[in-house]
């Protein structure tokens, strides 16, 4: 019997997500030293976790033969008291990954549709087809999300949509008065998603009032992240932030306990530990250009960028990729569900880290 006919025709058609190459993996297929290795391919904050945070982390050690405290009281109070809203409006998630499942688990299901852009962060083809839900695929304009095609494109059945903002792996920004009107056109009944994973590393210029907006739209979700510019990658905690009777359907299907104590306890030291995030934004800053200019002297061209990764166009970008990890360097490709074949998407690292890629990659398209 063949056991995957057991599984919905949905769920059987799947494209798996692919993650970065992690560095034990291919330190182990080219015999290399891990420490030789620079990966630049998950988007992680190369500064690593600041003292106060890796002191909160160690302290909560202690309390691991317990379960954690399933509601998160102290760090939604923390956020609560950084973004002004109650704290009924929020919902802790295994990583903002496990947010974005939970609008799916809550809101999706065979029948119904959900909306994104062509080059959106592959969670959401995912968290929509495992619902048995209708992807709706809108082309993306100048490699961004085109919102005015969006909202055009929500049709009875849509429950959700879905925006990244900044996006994920193009780096691209919908202004702030752009998705303002957007959510102005679409109706109520429709959950809208904005996933600001990275939105630390906008200038707070550029940052739309979102949490504001929560006040006019209940049918808005915001969904942010410890992972990046916190530097929690690792240990997993997201957060979203929406109106009390959307944050509870999402708590409904949650996991009792699925953000563990430890996460719990580093992501409120990191959410106080201000300079930290500063920090990381200001190196971030500095390493984007120096990127680009790197970039710029071999000639190429790049998607410019709002997040902490940078898409360069570099031609048979496949080729390039395996190139790159001959030579101990992994940064991520993009052909495949991103469709952007002649880009590679590459994180900013450490100012060695860069600049280990910018000669890694002049060899690559030499070679
Ligand atoms: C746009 C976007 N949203 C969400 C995530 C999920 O991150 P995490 O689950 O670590 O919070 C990522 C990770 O790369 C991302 O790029």
């Amino acid at each position: 019997m063949d056991l995957s006919e057991l599984s919905p025709a949905y769920v059987r058609s799947i494209a798996p997500y692919q993650p970065g190459k992690p560095i034990s993996e291919l330190a182990r297929e080219l015999g290399l030293d891990e420490r030789k290795i620079v990966k630049l391919a998950s988007n992680e904050n190369p500064r690593g976790v600041g003292p106060r945070t890796r002191a909160a982390i160690e302290g909560a050690f202690g309390d691991i033969a317990r379960y954690p405290d399933g509601n998160g009281y102290e760090l939604k109070l923390a956020l609560s008291k950084r973004y002004g809203v109650e704290m009924s409006q929020i919902v802790l998630g295994n990583g903002s990954n496990d947010v974005l499942e939970l609008v799916a688990l809550a809101f999706l299901g065979p029948g119904l549709s959900a909306v994104y852009s062509q080059h959106a962060f592959a969670v959401y083809p995912l968290a929509t087809q495992a619902r048995g839900a209708r992807a709706i695929v809108v082309p993306a304009r100048d490699f961004g999300h085109d919102v005015e095609a969006m909202a055009s494109a929500v049709a009875d059945d849509t429950r959700v949509v879905w925006i990244a903002n900044p996006n994920n792996p193009t780096g691209t920004l919908v202004a702030s008065e752009r998705l303002e009107a957007f959510m102005r056109r679409v109706p109520e009944r429709v959950i809208v998603v904005i996933d600001e994973a990275y939105n630390e590393y906008l200038h707070a210029n550029l940052r739309a009032p979102t949490v504001a907006w929560l006040k006019r739209h209940p049918n808005l979700v915001l969904s942010r992240t410890f992972s990046k510019a916190y530097g929690l990658a690792g240990l997993r905690v997201g957060y979203a932030l929406a109106h009390p009777s959307v944050a509870d359907l999402m708590n409904r299907v949650r996991q009792p306990f699925n953000v563990n104590g430890v996460a719990l306890a580093a992501a409120v030291a990191a959410l106080n530990d201000m300079e930290f995030v500063a920090r990381s934004y200001a190196d971030n800053l500095q390493g984007m250009r120096q990127i680009e200019e790197g970039a710029r002297a071999l000639g190429l061209d790049w998607i410019p960028s709002y997040g902490n990764f940078i898409t360069v166009r570099v031609g048979r970008a496949a080729e390039i990729y395996k190139r790159l990890l001959k030579r101990g360097v992994i940064v991520r490709p993009v052909g495949g569900g991103y469709q952007l074949p002649e880009h590679l998407r590459v994180t900013i690292g450490t100012a060695e880290e860069n600049e280990r890629f910018l000669s890694a990659l002049a060899a690559s398209l030499r070679e």
